[in-house]
């Protein structure tokens, strides 16, 4: 199936941008703004955008929330904890308006997208001032300027599958930056309600992913971390296909000294691809890989269409193309209908593929997806206990797999001080793992050489070395 995306026409970029003007002359309007974000990078990155836009409007950031004239929470719904999460914070704000009457409330992101979370809001969270979906987001100004002149909740979800260009941005780091190449999932594994909350897939045209890595570049951005569900799909259903693989080859050749992504669907990781990290000298050699389950019966009803054999492989040549990559990877324990036999298939891949990192979830069934009304759902105690055990296994064995950098010279984007030593600073090596080194706030920002000298709890220690010419 190809899709083409509706670009929002400049002529709608000009309406909001109409918008964010009367906002900023409206006299009653919020002088201050908080943004809080849950979720994934994708999140971080549209509360970028909102808050380039609440800036446009003339709104100030206030560091806390409770002293904030409009608080924004961008919320997640992957799991029922980062629902309840965001849920129970927004409640409590509405005690915050008892001492702050003007006080304005708002909630986006993947929550709000959710079936039949509209109507809720109005029924239940009347006390939220404004309320849009992740499709929604360019509307955001229009929105905020009707919920200004309304007393009643604004709330708008769109389906539309919709891609915004030349939103203002007000970038969280000036050294590092997102750079959104794809939106949406249609992979459809059977426990997951991306699909369902951020849409069709979608890719943006390549001219305009390069003209916004060359302007970041220009700025002197060090590292640029690109975006999407699943980046190997990246192409499909545009009028000119680009691989993944040919837009990493154009953006490698542009300079940029740190390159890397997230995130790569096994099914979709092409030969192709693996020859381009190997051959591109600012593609990070590091990779996060989700196997979500090392057992066959799982991965097939998780819909993940890859087998246990066929994930290895993928590592495997992975580590004959890029010697010492970094891997890291995601896993669920408690699928329904999981044995314990099954979970030991997920043991003992962890075993054999020895990650350097690995996001660990317990599953939690999400309304409107397949596996949700499977029999058998695994007990909690089941799996807290399952996710136990893989946890301890997969600290062992980073121990194990942090030795090999042990002696190894590295470069460090510095991304602040460290937490235990003023005369410290830490950041991420090229590989993806924390390293820790002395350093001061001079070098935040900065890619620094250093050697590792030693691990310590379960980061990297180094030393600094002189810079070759
Ligand atoms: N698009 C990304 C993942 C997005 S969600 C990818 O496919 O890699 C991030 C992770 O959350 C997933 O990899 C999965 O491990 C976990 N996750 C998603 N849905 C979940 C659920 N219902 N219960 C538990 N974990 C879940
Ligand atoms: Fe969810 Fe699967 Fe899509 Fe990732 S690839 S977002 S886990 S449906
Ligand atoms: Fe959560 Fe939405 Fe990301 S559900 S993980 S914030 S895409």
């Amino acid at each position: 199936m190809t899709r083409t995306a509706v670009h929002v026409a400049e002529e709608e970029a000009r309406r909001q941008e109409e918008f964010i003007r009367e906002i900023r002359e409206l006299p009653q309007r919020p002088q201050t703004y908080h943004v809080v974000t849950y979720g994934c990078q994708m999140n971080a990155h549209d509360s970028e955008k909102i808050a380039g836009m609440l800036e446009e409007m003339g709104l100030r950031e206030a560091p806390q929330r409770e002293e904030a004239d409009f608080v924004l929470f961008n919320t997640c719904c992957v799991r029922e904890n980062a629902e309840r999460r965001a849920l129970g914070n927004v409640t409590w704000l509405k005690e915050v308006r008892k001492t702050h009457p003007n006080l304005m409330i708002a909630v986006c992101g993947c929550m709000i997208q959710e079936p039949g979370m509209a109507e809720k809001v109005l029924k239940q969270y009347k006390f939220i001032d404004l309320a849009f979906g992740t499709a929604n987001l360019h509307q955001f100004p229009e929105l905020m300027y009707t919920a200004l002149n309304s007393d009643r909740s604004v709330v708008q979800v769109a389906q539309d599958d919709v891609i915004a260009e030349g939103l203002p941005m007000r970038r969280l780091r000036q050294d590092a930056a997102y750079l959104t190449i794809m939106y949406g999932c249609d992979n459809f594994c059977s426990f997951c309600i991306v699909p369902y909350v951020r849409g069709r897939e979608r890719s943006r045209q390549p001219e305009d992913i390069l003209q916004e890595a060359e302007a970041l570049r220009d700025s002197g951005v060090k590292e640029i971390m690109l975006l999407g569900q699943n980046v190997n799909s990246y192409g499909k259903g545009l009028e000119h296909p680009m691989s993944f693989a040919e837009l990493l080859k154009r953006l490698d050749e542009m300079g940029i000294p740190r390159i890397r992504f997230m995130t790569s669907h096994p099914k979709d990781l092409s030969d192709e691809l693996i020859e381009t990290m190997a051959g591109s000298p600012h593609i990070l050699p590091q990779f996060h890989l989700p196997v979500q389950s090392g057992n066959d019966e799982i991965l097939k009803r998780m819909n993940r269409h890859y087998t246990r054999e066929q994930y290895l492989d993928r590592v495997r040549k992975l580590r004959q193309a890029v010697p010492g990559i970094g891997l890291s990877t995601d896993i669920i324990v408690g699928f329904p209908g999981e044995t314990e036999a099954q979970f030991e298939d997920t043991m003992s891949l962890v075993r054999e593929v020895k990650y350097d990192g690995a996001f660990t979830f317990i599953y939690s069934p999400r309304v409107g997806t397949r596996a949700a009304s499977m029999a058998d759902q695994v007990p909690e105690e089941v799996s807290s206990r399952r996710i136990q055990q893989l946890i301890a296994l997969q600290d062992e064995i980073q121990k194990e797999t942090l030795q090999r950098f042990v002696g190894q010279e590295e470069q460090v984007l510095v991304e602040g001080l460290s937490r235990r030593s003023q005369e410290a600073v830490s950041g991420k090596g090229r590989h993806a793992v924390s390293i820790t080194l002395p350093g001061s706030m001079a070098d935040i920002g900065q890619i620094v050489p250093c050697r590792i000298i030693g691990i310590k709890n379960n980061t990297l220690v180094a030393e600094r070395i002189e810079r070759n010419g």
